[in-house]
């Protein structure tokens, strides 16, 4: 394809969308002026440090520096190739990618995606068959439906043949990929007689399996796919991909240690739900967590391996910046067990009253405590009124003081005065959020960057501005500026046009040139194009092109030993000072 019909269509798609919806399917946004701010996915934050612009199709991060147009967000953020990202742009903005040649870039992953697509279809099928009958039962029995199994992708792998490791073989892959890929142990095929429950990576795609065994023996009752160079099981939150829309639209995400039991919710509607597939939750999945929302409720399994998880991760989360609640659940169920035993109303009223995780706490510290101890009573009172002090709510924290008052007998001033040397000890600016840097970072630009950057915004916004260029006014003092101020005449003689969030795609390759254009952008220029301010800033500019030609020649006259030339160099820059 030609590179300016290329470029065409890039500006195409990118114009039929905007880049503050997209966004938004990937984290919150909230409007702020003529702005949108979020936290940026790109760098550890709980801050919404990240800007996007409706009006220029740009965002950028005042804190890590990330930045682009809708294209690299989207590439960056689903870590796609920008062929791939087109692609995927160019469907949603309705825009074909006609004879448009999609040279497959030879991604070595594709690959095993493929042989995980392809196994995942036999798993499916084993299930359909005679074979598969008792699984079938089995997963029935659990009130696994027919519509359950399509939905969730559930397979069976046999444990009769070596049939998996025969099939792939057949297509080509080898021995050892399929052991690497953990499709297969010792050249056989690895799942013998499981249900098995496909995992997906960030992106939606099948990179890993969890296979259940159906006999009713709880030993070794699920094996997972080992750690590979598509997967890891702490790198990925069960359900992560199908969540993310529903997540964004509720601005809270509920987390959970199983995956039936997402599955279970998930059929009776609630669909902003993760599963943790354990209850250790990863920093990498605190941090897929950022990506979703602060709002985070957790329902954990009702045992005390999953109180003990509530804690633990709760306090790591609100450590974080998330707001926590914790849906509790009794009787040893988890989500899936109550949901079948009790009915979907019943769970989602739990799921609608869960309390914030600092009272989940202090109801914890309870547990256990006897009540004719006085000293086991005054080391209760003690705890809760030091989780007291980590609330920032004034009103819940005066609650928490008034139920200790009337349940223990004792005086408020009492419990206040000791609650006051805890919040002593807390370090204050955890408690508020620190302010949003909402201003770009400026920097100290002197006033010849000010006026250099704000000829190139010019340049790039108005004919007049490039016309004056082109009559070669005027010379830009770095080589940077210089390149970037060619690709602006370059693009707009191809395309006659110019959008500056395409320039991002148009510059990508070109590292050096988004960081001076990026800064270019950043100026917020309220005023149109006057020729007044054009032709005082190409002065400044010159006079800074001057500068430097008197520092230049002083050097060379410095480094000459002819007194001659060096009269000669020195008339030269008395002339260039005085102006002429
Ligand atoms: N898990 C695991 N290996 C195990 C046990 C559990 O990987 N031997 C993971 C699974 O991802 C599982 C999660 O931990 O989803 C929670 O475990 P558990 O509560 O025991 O499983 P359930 O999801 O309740 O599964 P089931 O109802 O089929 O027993
Ligand atoms: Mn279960």
């Amino acid at each position: 394809m030609e590179k300016d019909t290329w470029n065409q269509t890039i500006h195409e798609i990118r114009s039929k969308l905007d880049i503050v919806q997209i966004i938004s399917e990937y984290l919150p946004l909230v409007q702020k002026g003529k702005n949108f701010f979020g936290v940026c996915p790109f760098h550890d934050d709980t801050h919404p440090s990240m800007s996007v612009s409706r009006e220029k199709q740009i965002y950028r991060c005042f804190s890590c520096g990330a930045r682009g147009n809708v294209f690299t967000f989207v590439q960056e953020y689903e870590h796609l190739t920008f062929r791939d990202t087109l692609q995927k742009l160019s469907e949603k903005a309705g825009v074909p990618l006609q004879g448009f040649t999609y040279k497959k870039k030879d991604d070595k992953y594709e690959k095993y995606y493929q042989m995980y697509e392809i196994t995942n279809k036999y798993f499916l099928n084993n299930l359909k068959t005679n074979q598969g009958k008792q699984a079938r039962e089995y997963l029935h029995g659990r009130m696994i439906t027919d519509d359950m199994i399509r939905d969730f992708g559930i397979g069976l792998s046999l444990d009769t043949s070596n049939d998996l490791v025969t099939l792939l073989s057949k297509k080509g892959y080898n021995l050892q990929e399929l052991n690497d890929l953990g499709l297969a142990t010792n050249n056989r095929d690895l799942y013998c007689n499981r249900i098995m429950f496909p995992l997906k990576d960030l992106s939606g795609r099948i990179v890993a399996f969890s296979g259940r065994r159906y006999d009713g023996i709880k030993e070794n009752k699920y094996v997972n796919t080992k750690g590979t160079p598509i997967f890891q099981k702490g790198d990925i939150l069960y359900n992560y991909y199908d969540a993310r829309e529903s997540v964004r639209k509720k601005n809270q995400v509920i987390v959970m240690e199983g995956f039936m039991a997402a599955i279970r919710s998930i059929t009776i509607g609630l669909t902003n739900v993760v599963s943790l597939m354990g209850t250790a939750m990863t920093k990498e999945q605190v941090a897929l967590l950022k990506r979703m929302s602060q709002n985070v409720i957790l329902c954990f399994d009702g045992d005390e391996a999953g109180r003990k998880a509530s804690i633990s991760n709760g306090e790591e989360l609100e450590k974080q910046g998330f707001q926590v609640k914790v849906a509790e659940l009794s009787d040893d169920l988890d989500p899936d067990d109550y949901i079948i035993k009790k009915g979907k109303e019943s769970f989602l009223s739990l799921i609608e009253n869960a309390i914030p995780y600092r009272d989940y706490k202090i109801k914890s510290l309870k547990k256990g405590v006897d009540l004719n101890s006085n000293e086991e009573v005054s080391a209760y009172i003690d705890r809760v009124l030091q989780e007291a002090s980590k609330i920032s709510d004034e009103i819940r924290r005066e609650l928490i003081l008034k139920s200790l008052e009337k349940e223990f007998n004792i005086g408020y001033n009492t419990l206040e005065k000791r609650l006051l040397t805890y919040l002593d000890t807390q370090s204050k600016p955890k408690e508020e959020a620190p302010p949003v840097p909402i201003k770009p970072r400026v920097g100290k630009k002197d006033k010849y960057e000010i006026a250099e950057r704000t000829l190139l915004y010019d340049m790039l916004m108005n004919q007049k501005a490039r016309n004056h260029f082109e009559r070669g006014e005027l010379v830009f003092p770095t080589e940077q500026e210089r390149f970037l101020a060619s690709e602006i005449i370059y693009y707009y003689k191809i395309y006659g046009s110019l959008a500056a969030a395409d320039f991002y795609t148009y510059l990508q390759d070109k590292k050096e040139l988004l960081q001076l254009l990026d800064e270019v952008l950043e100026l917020e220029i309220e005023e149109e194009f006057t020729e007044d301010r054009w032709n005082a800033y190409v002065r400044v500019v010159n006079e800074k092109n001057k500068n430097l030609e008197i520092e230049r020649l002083k050097k060379t006259m410095k480094e000459l030993n002819d007194p001659l030339e060096q009269a000669k160099i020195g008339e030269r820059i008395r002339k260039l000072k005085m102006g002429s």
